[in-house]
């Protein structure tokens, strides 16, 4: 099926449309007020396990806001039972108990995951019917570091303690584990591609834990089998390193088609970008929305294709009213 709006999909391949393409991280969430309404009758794994429902709050933001693509309502770590563990939200993930010796690793499994999370293919079917072309689909896992992460630490962390521990201490055992969610997240991503989904985007939230010689060993060599694999499938791909411009110059050679900026770096550089409004700038008055944003998209002019977004997911206090304004700048802007 053709898609009416293909802004999104022409600035992946590094065109320049009449203006760039919008949409939020984390744009189906707790700012909107349709989404707490169906919150308050269901928690949020059970929303991301009914397809009808997963659906619907997808489409929340297309409607309130205008943006040009949809993401697929999940989590990073929707997988995580589907290898063999126990998960929670509240609100933040809670894998317990975690991943923490060589037999724990061992006893990863490496899914066969179209009938372990059948919800999530049938979530992109529905979405695919419903948005009948009006905009593109982007489907999403989180990188093999970042999935690592939460497995060992069990929980959101700043340190992330446990999992460098085992980083630095037993190189050997992160590798096979992250050879584990490395399998993990191409059989999930390839079948997202084959049930709809018409780009991916890659979350490695917790790149910028290490340094960019880690990065190069944990991180990177996963990152390049992903977007291989996912490539081979014939979508573009986005890569998102949060709070990684130590490694930018090698974050820049994963293979992806967009790599995501937050917001402490320019937008500049030979590569198509996604971002990088401080998610933050979204807590102020309309007026400074407007101007901050229409920096943001002249910063982004000499890219090869800009994807206007936020440098990092919208927050939970975020007024609609400054969502609305910030997607209605872009759209506004003519190059
Ligand atoms: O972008 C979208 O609208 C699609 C949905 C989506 C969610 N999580 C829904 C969600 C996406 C793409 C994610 C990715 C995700 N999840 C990341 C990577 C992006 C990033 O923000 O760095 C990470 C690190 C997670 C892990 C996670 N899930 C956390 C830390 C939390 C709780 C705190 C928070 O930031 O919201 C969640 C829960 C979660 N995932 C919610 C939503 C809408 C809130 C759950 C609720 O309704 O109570």
């Amino acid at each position: 099926m053709k898609d009416h709006n293909d802004l999104f999909l022409r600035a992946c391949r590094g065109e320049r449309g009449s203006r760039p393409p919008v949409w939020l991280m984390r744009q189906a969430g707790r700012y909107l007020p349709e989404y707490r309404e169906v919150r308050k009758k269901v928690d949020f794994l059970t929303l991301c396990r009914t397809p009808e429902l997963a659906a619907q709050v997808t489409l929340q933001p297309i409607d309130r806001l205008g943006v040009d693509a949809a993401i697929l309502f999940s989590d990073i770590l929707v997988p995580a039972p589907a290898m063999g563990l126990n998960l929670d939200f509240n609100p933040g993930p809670v894998v317990d108990p975690p991943v923490r010796t060589a037999d724990d690793v061992k006893h990863l499994v490496v899914p066969e995951i179209e009938a372990e999370v059948p919800f999530v293919y049938e979530t992109i079917r529905i979405l695919r019917r419903e948005l009948a072309g009006r905009v593109p689909l982007i489907g999403f896992a989180a990188a093999p570091f970042t999935l690592g992460a939460y497995l060992v630490e069990g929980k959101g962390s700043r340190t992330f303690g446990h999992w460098k521990r085992m980083l630095y201490a037993a190189p050997e055992l992160a590798h096979a584990l992250l050879d584990k969610t490395t399998l993990t997240t191409i059989r999930y991503l390839v079948a997202q591609v084959r049930a709809g989904a018409q780009a991916i985007q890659l979350f490695d939230t917790w790149a910028g834990l290490v340094s960019a010689e880690d990065y190069a060993t944990f991180s990177l060599p996963y990152v390049k089998r992903v977007i291989a694999a996912v490539a081979a499938e014939g979508v573009p791909t986005i890569y998102f390193a949060l709070d990684a411009a130590h490694a930018a110059s090698l974050v820049a050679t994963c293979g992806a088609d967009v790599l995501g900026a937050d917001w402490r770096s320019r937008l500049s550089g030979a590569h198509p970008l996604q971002g990088n409004l401080d998610p933050c700038v979204l807590l102020a008055d309309v007026a400074t929305v407007r101007r901050r944003t229409l920096a943001m998209l002249e910063d982004g002019e000499g890219l090869p294709g800009h994807i206007a977004n936020l440098g990092h997911g919208i927050l939970p206090e975020t007024p609609v009213d400054n969502a609305i304004a910030f997607v209605e700048t872009v759209k506004s802007f003519t190059i």
